[in-house]
């Protein structure tokens, strides 16, 4: 009896180490194991044995069956394994590679600071009003009273598309869509995207930003237009700044101006960034001439109304000592990490 549960060790020794699929395992097992296995019908023929045998071949029969247990269970994880390793390379996922790190996103600059511009104005009581990049002459030019020889209607300044369409040079043309489909009062800005046929340089990009504003009712008046643009820069740049406004001509403001704050580097002593001037430009202004009036129909003798546009772009470099334009639009990395 011995003898025939040490043979079907022995079997078992040499068939399951060799056994290379999980299927045939199975069969090993029920060969092994089962209820139809020798070791079976061993187990069953211990009552048969003279009393005085039976632990000795009980317990012998109990060591076989938890060796070929473990070569089992060992053989099937290993066999699992293998199976596991090649489903992965099959699927060309590495199980066993380690995880790279998700790095999360930043809003860019430009994007902080539009947003901060629509929050200021927000406050102040303006919408926010949105028109089309791609613009007809008669929104960008003909309705906001700019002459046919003006010369930012040049082929070098402006991109013209097919059927006399462009794209637009400012986000001024917004301002005759809003009065085309509202009546005063009117209290809006408009922050977007225009274009130019410029060079690109460390202050010039093709592709640029400005926010318009426009406010429209009866006896809006230059100190308004002041009022506003003055306490906008003070809650943007800090209640330190001043703002200061010279004579400019627009076609569609009547008086125009621009306007200038205190150098926010070197508070007007002069520097590099200022040119020694101790200003810094931020953009035109005025009150909407009543031509433009005329040509969205409202009545210049009943209403007055001022307009602004101011570059976005160079807001978001003063506010980050950007001193280069480039640096906004080529989306490196190792600039934006630093705004997140
Ligand atoms: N659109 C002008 C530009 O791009 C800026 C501007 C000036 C906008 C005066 C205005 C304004 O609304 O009143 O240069």
């Amino acid at each position: 009896m011995k003898e025939k549960i040490n043979q079907i060790l022995e079997n078992a020794k040499e068939e399951i180490p060799a056994c290379q699929d999980l299927d045939k395992l199975e069969d090993l097992r029920i060969k092994f194991t089962g209820k139809k296995s020798k070791l079976h019908s061993l187990l069953s023929k211990i009552g048969e044995l003279p009393a005085e045998r039976r632990p000795e071949i009980g317990k012998a029969l109990n060591i076989t069956k938890n060796k070929i247990n473990k070569l089992l269970s060992d053989k099937k994880e290993e066999l699992e394994k293998i199976s596991q390793r090649k489903s992965a390379q099959e699927s060309k996922i590495d199980i066993t590679m380690t995880g790279r790190q998700i790095s999360l996103g930043a809003k860019h600059p430009l994007y902080q600071i539009w947003e901060e511009i629509e929050d200021i104005f927000i406050r102040l009581g303006f919408e926010i009003a949105e028109g089309p990049d791609i613009e007809t002459e008669y929104y960008n030019f003909d309705a906001l009273n700019t002459p046919e020889d003006h010369p930012a209607r040049n082929l070098q300044d402006t991109f013209y598309l097919k059927n006399g369409n462009l794209l637009r040079t400012q986000t001024s043309p917004v301002q005759i869509r809003v009065m085309e489909n509202h009546s005063p009062p009117i209290r809006i800005i408009s922050p977007g995207r225009c274009y130019r046929n410029d060079k690109v340089d460390a202050s010039h990009s093709p592709v640029f930003h400005q926010v318009e504003a426009l406010v429209v009712d009866e006896d809006i008046t230059f100190p308004d237009l002041k009022g506003t643009l003055d306490s906008f820069v003070k809650r943007l740049f800090g209640p330190k700044i001043r703002s200061r406004f010279r004579p400019h001509f627009f076609p569609f403001t009547e008086p125009s101006a621009e306007m200038d704050i205190l150098c926010v580097n070197c508070n007007g002593k002069g520097c590099k960034l200022c040119k020694n001037s101790g200003w810094l430009e931020m953009g035109g202004a005025g009150m909407v001439d009543p031509a433009v009036f005329k040509n969205v129909g409202y009545d210049p003798e009943k209403y007055t109304g001022f307009a602004f546009g101011l570059g976005i772009d160079r807001i978001t470099m003063l506010k980050y000592g950007i001193s280069d334009m480039r640096l906004l639009f080529q989306n490196d990395l190792r600039i934006l990490k630093q705004f997140s």
